[in-house]
């Protein structure tokens, strides 16, 4: 069992308050949740891992640890990262230039606070995360709002929302299937 380190996530939320977007790390009941669409054979690419809470959840539902990929920006977060999950593959820099370098995810999960990144970079995440999905692959995104919702259903013809309350604010897992790639003609 992993072992977290919720002072180090609280230290990097007061230094970063909008960047890291949370005041603890997601619960493991959330992050069963945001796991369960996965396939367990899938590759997988887990945006803004933080400490690992979520990777928890992932590394649980996949048969092997070598389908994951992480992503995380904040370097002491990648740092704590490493140590929880030594064996996970751990880019340490920002998702979007993952997303634009790879190909070929049968699921993308992100903990990435969208709801409050400038509107230009979301729209060009999204856009990345639908080119990068294989065909019949799934977005996983945790939220605290439901204002994520209109947006991610411009993006995608299958939008579902999970209600995780056991988490620190209470979550929305949104799962998204089914990218729509001309967002114009929606
Ligand atoms: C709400 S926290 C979630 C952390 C962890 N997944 C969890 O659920 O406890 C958001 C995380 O996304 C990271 N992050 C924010 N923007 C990012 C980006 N563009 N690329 C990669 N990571 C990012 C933050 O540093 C932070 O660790």
């Amino acid at each position: 069992m992993a072992i977290h380190n919720p002072l180090v996530f609280f230290k990097r939320f007061l230094a970063s308050p909008v960047a890291v977007g949370a005041v603890l790390p997601t619960s493991l009941a959330t992050a069963r949740v945001m796991a369960s669409p996965i396939s367990p054979n899938g590759r997988v690419l887990e945006m803004g891992a933080g400490t690992g809470s979520i990777t928890q959840g992932i590394l649980e539902r996949l048969t092997n640890v070598t389908r994951l990929t992480a992503v995380e920006i904040d370097p002491e977060l990648a740092t704590e990262f490493r140590k929880n999950f030594p064996a996970v593959s751990l880019v340490v820099g920002d998702a979007e230039d993952v997303l634009r370098d790879g190909s070929g995810w049968d699921a993308i999960v992100s903990g990435v606070p969208f709801t409050v990144m400038e509107t230009e970079k979301r729209a060009r995440m999204f856009d990345l995360i639908k080119r990068q999905l294989n065909p019949g692959g799934v977005f996983i995104a945790i939220q605290y709002s439901l204002s994520s919702k209109t947006e991610l259903e411009r993006n995608f013809r299958s939008v579902d929302v999970k209600f995780s309350p056991l988490n620190v604010p209470p979550a929305a897992v949104y799962v998204c299937r089914e990218p729509i790639t001309d967002v114009s003609a929606t």
